[in-house]
């Protein structure tokens, strides 16, 4: 795993193997030597987001290798568009087969040298990532140490914004590794086996419901959708308890660790990706991780109920009628809106710690995909304070999330015939329909994401390869420290 550290001092006295230094477009570079310049004034290096070249030997360097990256435009300069700075440097870095290199912070609009070594560091943590475990050539050359060269006067923020970065990054690689796990390696006990080592590595406390045990809790939903599945459902428990007798943060993931849609089977083109449907669970508890490394005084439990959707001859059917775990009735449609009925017994069961605020995320619903994208998450609740709280995280961690509505039409469009809803609305307003559903169980302030366009990708960007994104656990990290503040 890649160190990464704040230092400072004149580029002469930097002897790491590569140097990188962003340029702005349009402007001169200066103390990089006369080749730099040349590159800028001939235009052949222009500054534009995403451009490199690579020098050696420049005078005035004490590096070997200078490697320009191109920021954009200086007013248009963003955390995000650093990230994507920092991921193309470290990965040039380690595609070199060098072991230490580093980055000339550039300076935010603004000038907040702790946001931009946060961010340096995410995108070079992140930009490093792969998942190749499986794989019997895996490139196994590891960039150990990136430096993020500060101005002297702001060594102190860039060292804390670098802590705060990698320790992000560490959460959203875990995040990572768990949805890119098939789900013959990632079933319900195996994240339950993460979060008892979560707990162990930052004395956290940990309990986790077997079947047995979830359906003495009544949790219905989730006994029911795991009911078919040979690998038995997991309601996983983690507290974090440092913030004195504060009311907690609750957070809440689906973890379905493999979605066939039940006896309302899926079509099997591209079912492959359902084993990406416990990306909610594994960002909570990605988030866990980051919470325990940088020890926040907070009060934070997260609720992950994991299990499999398949079908078989004890599965649930379109029609059937559960008892919830909060009481109320619900008619199954299709059993394929199975995330929703594992979720609201979460959210029932959160009801117990008298919550300051909940916040879900789940890839809930293709229409969420269809309404937003790949660039933002739905983002639906009944608090406009935290909704707002939410949407901030989303834009600060380079996560986005956007809101929708959850009027109260949507809840007469789940309202049921023989139960006492139904889980599902039809064909419109999906992602409105499955957060109306939610919020029938929430009962304190409370905001949920819809992942489903997010949690993974075919394309990926400068520091998110193809497969899974780790979203939204870096949000979910900045809304933490957020309220610590
Ligand atoms: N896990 C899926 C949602 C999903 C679909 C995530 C595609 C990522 C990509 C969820 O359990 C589901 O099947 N939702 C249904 C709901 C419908 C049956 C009401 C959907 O979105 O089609
Ligand atoms: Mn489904
Ligand atoms: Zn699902």
């Amino acid at each position: 795993m890649v160190s990464i550290g704040a230092t400072t001092g004149a580029t002469q006295d930097f002897s790491a193997e590569m140097l990188a230094t962003g340029l702005f477009e349009g402007e001169t570079p200066e103390g990089l030597g006369r080749t730099a310049a040349s590159l800028v004034s001939s235009g052949d290096f222009t500054g534009k987001v995403g451009e490199t070249s690579l020098l050696y030997r420049q005078e005035g360097l004490g590096a070997p290798r200078l490697l320009l990256v191109g920021l954009g435009g200086r007013e248009r300069f963003t955390p995000e568009r650093l990230r994507r700075a920092a991921a193309r440097a470290a990965r040039r870095a380690r595609d070199l087969k060098l072991r230490e290199a580093g980055l000339s912070l550039p300076v935010l609009p603004g000038g907040d040298a702790r946001v931009a070594a946060q961010a340096a560091a995410e995108g070079a943590r992140l930009g490093l990532y792969r998942f190749d475990q499986h794989k019997s050539d895996a490139q196994n050359h590891e960039l150990e140490t990136f430096w993020l060269v500060s101005k002297e006067q702001d060594l102190g923020q860039a060292s804390i914004g670098a802590q705060l970065g990698q320790k992000a990054a560490e959460g959203a690689v875990l995040a990572r590794d768990l949805a890119n796990e098939p789900s013959n390696v990632a079933t319900p006990e195996y994240l339950a086996e993460k979060a008892h080592a979560i707990a162990e590595r930052y004395g956290m406390e940990v309990r986790v419901l077997d079947r047995a045990g979830i359906e003495q809790e009544g949790l219905m939903g989730l006994a029911t959708v795991g009911r078919s599945a040979t690998n038995e459902p997991r309601f996983i428990v983690l507290e974090h308890r440092k913030g004195g007798d504060a009311a907690p943060i609750v957070l809440v993931g689906k973890a379905v660790t493999f979605d066939s849609g039940g006896i309302s089977i899926k079509p099997s083109g591209g079912m492959e990706d359902m084993k990406f449907d416990m990306s909610g669970g594994a960002a909570v508890l990605g988030t866990m991780e980051a919470l325990g490394a940088l020890d926040l005084a907070l009060n934070v439990i997260a609720l992950v109920p994991a299990t499999e959707n398949l079908p078989s001859g004890d599965a649930f059917k379109p029609g059937d009628v559960l008892t919830m775990h909060s009481g109320k009735t619900v008619e199954i449609i299709t059993t394929d809106a199975e995330g929703r009925l594992i979720l609201a017994d979460a959210l029932s069961y959160a009801q117990r710690y008298d919550p300051a605020a909940v916040v879900d995320c789940a890839t809930l619903t293709g229409a969420c995909h269809v309404a937003l994208g790949d660039h933002a998450s739905g983002l639906m609740g009944n608090d406009e304070d935290l909704i707002a709280e939410v949407q901030t995280a989303g834009e600060s961690s380079g996560e986005r999330a956007w809101p929708l509505p959850l009027f109260e039409e949507y809840t007469e469009q789940i309202s049921g015939d023989v139960a006492d809803i139904k889980n599902s609305g039809g064909r419109y307003g999906g992602a409105l329909t499955a957060g109306a559903f939610l919020k029938e169980f929430a009962d304190y302030p409370w905001a949920h994401l819809d992942i489903a366009g997010t949690a993974y990708g075919k394309k990926g960007n400068a520091y998110t390869p193809k497969g899974a994104t780790g979203t939204p656990a870096r949000l979910l990290v900045e809304l933490l420290l957020g309220r610590t503040r």
